[in-house]
């Protein structure tokens, strides 16, 4: 197989790389990424769209719901002067319907474009996405409650762009550590760097799994993990919050016993956090984030952390396909 995966070591060069977790990644290949990301944040306000990827395809196959992630992918193609071919719901749309299978799927794709950027309900399927292609690279745009490293790269670039450094943070997770892969993708990069101290904050049942908590230790990341918004330490430099991930759950009365359990409001910001702090959530929010944070100077949700989305895609994409 041309690009191939599992065997992938972190490294720098991205050129025709899949993209499958933060694994694959070092800090150097990150530094590179966000000083082009910086780059593109220009780029993008040009009248005309640069012609980086002109001459490019790129497909967007997306098994599960996406607003930001599908939207940030197309326009940072057409930023580039690449296009799209957008295949939404292909269970019902594509030959899917008629009993293709995946790998078939995939392999046709292959045949029309540069590259495939797959969101997928099960966890492993970027990964066979890739093992079943034989020369384009794959991108992971979520896989199950596996990973989502675009939006980690994001958050990263984000959390960078605010506060200067990817060392020396204190920061607070919360949510559904068990199933969001954005988490999962987000605490890998953090670990990248030095002297990281995480807080980590779940519903009973929705901790972070015992394999990646252990992982992450090995690594030299601090995590805590607390049980109460009480226990919020003062002064975290970033809060990250995410939503309880309704489609994992079996039941909608299991979903519902756990859901909004952690609510953030600006009072609990204004007792825990200081002026610096900034909220992070990676989207789509259901009811955990009071709105009136919305236009607190604090709040990056809906302002900076989606733009940086565009930014960072057309970074990612500029390094592997040109
Ligand atoms: C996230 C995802 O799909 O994992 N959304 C996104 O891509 N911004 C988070 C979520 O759905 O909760």
């Amino acid at each position: 197989m041309g690009v191939k995966t599992t065997s992938q070591k972190p490294s720098r060069n991205l050129k025709r790389k899949n993209i499958l977790s933060i694994k694959q990644l070092n800090q150097t290949a990150l530094t590179e990424i966000f000083l082009l990301a910086e780059k593109m944040r220009v780029i993008a306000t040009h009248a005309q769209p640069s012609k980086i990827l002109a001459g490019k395809i790129v497909t967007l196959l997306f098994y599960e719901p996406s607003s930001r992630t599908l939207s940030s992918f197309d326009a940072a193609i057409k930023q580039l002067g690449g296009q799209t071919i957008v295949i939404n719901n292909p269970t019902e749309l594509s030959s899917i319907a008629k009993g293709e299978s995946f790998e078939d799927t995939v392999r046709t794709l292959e045949a029309y474009c540069d590259a495939i950027v797959i969101r997928h309900p099960q966890a492993g399927f970027a990964e066979k996405a890739a093992d079943s292609t034989t020369s384009i690279p794959i991108i992971n745009a979520g896989d199950g409650i596996g990973e989502h490293p675009t939006q980690a790269l994001l958050d990263l670039f984000t959390i960078k762009t605010h506060k200067k450094s990817l060392d020396n943070l204190k920061g607070l997770i919360v949510g559904d550590l068990m199933n969001g892969r954005t988490v999962h993708s987000l605490l890998r990069g953090l670990s990248l760097y030095k002297n990281n101290e995480i807080y980590l904050l779940a519903p009973r049942n929705l901790g972070l799994q015992k394999e990646l908590l252990k992982e992450l230790t090995k690594t030299g990341l601090s995590l805590f993990e607390i049980s109460s918004l009480n226990q919020i330490p003062s002064a975290c430099d970033f809060w990250y919050w995410t939503r309880v991930q309704k489609e994992r759950f079996k039941t909608l009365a299991e979903y519902k016993k756990v859901n909004n359990k952690f609510i953030v409001t600006k009072e609990l910001l204004d007792k825990f956090g200081t002026k610096d702090t900034i909220l992070l959530h990676p989207l789509p929010r259901t009811g955990e984030i009071k709105k009136n944070l919305d236009d607190d100077p604090r709040s990056v949700y809906l302002k900076t952390q989606i733009r940086n989305g565009m930014y960072i895609r057309m970074a990612l994409l500029a390094l592997i396909l040109t």
